[in-house]
């Protein structure tokens, strides 16, 4: 058994790969600690998938750290050194801290898993990014890989041409500071949202704005592509992300664009600076698909291949994808469900087992989008208590409460579902979801607005089938997997009904997820589709700021803490008494 390990940075997680080459499990820690994004040492999220699959340390043959520590660390001290004394605040967090960053890793593993530490090893950050793409690819051979984060152990984008999973080599390469996913984090805390949160919503933003507006023209000269050295370029004095742990952007910037938005007023389509909020976000969108199009077209350039991966935190910017699949050399993207740095720890894992089987013997299996298929389901006294006094049990056989919640659904209400295993990535894909009829308005809106509380310029996912989908939507052949995992955006058919659809957005995209053959979702389908339900709107099941429920107790606690009332899970369909 192999594990790799995500930390530290960004959201902490563990994932377990056997000798077959078959992941096994995957855990992010905040669905255990309930802290959104919590980056702490996976410590919860190892002894989760140590003990659902019955595992003593002695089992493990390896373990990966999915970057090179020291690399990092080093790379931002010796940035910053070269702007002192502005960087001095940041200069002095990084060795104050030293031993709480990622350089501790082999340390905290042998306090809290003694022996582990022997077996750990190292994969490059990016490698980690490839590893974990690579294995939702069909193929394993002759692809490309293009990586575009905030920030690895070395660079900020990769470019990479995949022989065979043992020889993986790296063309090109952006240099830190000099970074896509920081500028779009620095344009997000510029508009008052959360860094690593509130991308989503400067997406969902953009489609407000005019590209054509001094603000958006203005953004989109922060960045740009220098086609005599083939590299992103910035100006990077109206950033400060490699100088200060407290500022992403300099005063240059609001100079520039005007002042930062206050992030504690509410953004919605009455406040007087939303237009220019809009165009700002729209500047930032226009910039982010344009330099991914020039990256993959470098890409193409050097690499010869038509068939690419894209991962790292860019990759999650979904309404790129549609534009990128259109360019003319593009055969093929794979996008993994998990493909930022949570789900490097799925590649790290990989990393373990390539090292450690004979190259004739690899054999890495495309992972299911659920994959923890050994989780334990003792549901434990108390969650019995807590339905027993708060909830009745309305169908507890699978078929017939399946087939009340599809009644429900037709009827307009919204259900929340805990079924089976949680999903790897950060999209409810139907087992921790908020569901209702996708063309039901006032449902919809009532799960954004009454459950969810979200922006009211976010946008809710439509789910169906794939023979639906293809009524409504311009589906792209290149980018078929990717609408599985809800990676990429798509628009509405021509003069189609789908354009009033409730889970169209402004500008005629929806977020669309076919569903898998056999998930939970087709299996509700079967139901749903024979009183017309042929599309349901899906949110992940949480309140608004918490993480996505991973457990039954979770999902009890949003019916208590909303006006949720109905729970699909493997226990039944439930029903909050109150
Ligand atoms: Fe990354």
């Amino acid at each position: 058994m192999f594990i790799g390990v995500t930390g530290y940075n960004h959201e902490s997680s563990a994932a377990l790969v056997d000798r077959n080459g078959v992941l096994i499990d995957f855990c992010r820690e905040e669905s255990l600690s309930r802290i959104k994004g919590d980056k702490s040492f996976p410590k919860r999220a190892i002894n989760k998938i140590l003990d659902s699959n019955n595992l003593e340390i002695k089992n493990v043959e390896r373990v990966a750290f999915y970057e090179r520590p020291l690399s990092a660390f080093l790379h931002i001290v010796k940035e910053a050194s070269l702007h002192m004394p502005r960087s001095l605040d940041l200069l002095t967090h990084q060795f104050r801290n030293f031993n709480r960053s990622s350089v501790s890793c082999y340390l905290d593993f042998s306090k809290f898993f003694k022996g582990l530490e022997t077996k750990l090893i190292y994969s490059d950050h990016h490698l980690s990014h490839t590893l974990n793409a690579l294995a939702y690819s069909n193929s394993k051979k002759d692809i490309c890989s293009v990586v575009v984060d905030g920030f690895g152990d070395r660079s900020t984008a990769s470019i990479s041409q995949i022989v065979d999973p043992t020889e993986i080599n790296e063309l090109w390469e952006c240099p830190y500071p000099v970074s896509l996913g920081l500028f779009y984090s620095s344009i997000t805390d510029y508009l008052g949202f959360a860094i690593n949160e509130g991308e989503y919503k400067v997406m969902g933003l953009a489609s407000f704005g005019n590209s054509n507006s001094k603000s958006a023209k203005l953004v989109r000269g922060l960045m740009d592509w220098d086609s005599t050295s083939n590299k992103m370029i910035s100006d990077m004095s109206f950033f400060d992300y490699h100088l200060s742990t407290s500022n992403s952007f300099s005063s240059k910037l609001e100079d520039l664009l005007g002042p930062a938005r206050n992030p504690f007023v509410q953004l919605n389509p009455q406040s007087s600076d939303f237009q220019r909020c809009a165009d700002i976000a729209r500047g930032a969108q226009d910039l982010t698909t344009y330099l991914i199009e020039k990256i993959f077209t470098h890409a193409h350039k050097i690499s010869g291949s038509r068939r690419f991966l894209f991962s790292g935190g860019v990759s999650m910017n979904s309404a790129s994808i549609d534009s990128l699949a259109q360019l003319p050399f593009i055969d093929e993207i794979i996008i993994p469900p998990s493909p930022g740095d949570a789900g490097c720890a799925i590649g790290a894992a990989y990393y373990c087992y390539i090292k450690s089987i004979p190259q004739s013997n690899l054999n890495i299996s495309k992972p299911s989008l659920f994959p923890s298929i050994k989780e334990k389901r003792n549901y434990e006294f108390f969650t019995e208590k807590i339905i027993s006094n708060e909830f009745n049990i309305l169908e507890r056989n699978a078929d017939d409460a399946f087939f009340k919640a599809a009644e429900l659904i037709s009827a307009g209400e919204i259900i929340g579902t805990v079924l089976s295993s949680s999903e790897t990535g950060p999209r409810a894909l139907g087992n921790r979801s908020l569901i209702c009829d996708g063309k039901n308005k006032d449902a919809v809106e009532n799960l954004n607005t009454v459950i969810k509380d979200r922006s009211p310029f976010r946008p809710t996912a439509p789910a169906m089938r794939y023979e639906i989908a293809k009524k409504y939507y311009i589906l792209r052949p290149e980018i078929i997997d990717c609408y599985k995992s809800m990676s990429a955006t798509c628009k509405c058919l021509k003069d189609n009904v789908s354009l009033k659809f409730p889970t169209t957005h402004v500008d005629g995209t929806a977020r669309i997820q076919i569903v898998e053959n056999n998930s939970s979702l087709d299996k509700l389908f079967c139901k749903l589709e024979p009183l017309g339900i042929e599309i349901l709107a899906n949110s992940s099941l949480n309140v608004s700021g918490d993480p996505t429920c991973f457990d039954l107790v979770d999902g009890l606690m949003v019916c208590s803490r909303t006006k949720l009332r109905y729970l699909l899970t493997d226990l039944g369909l439930l029903k909050r008494k109150t």
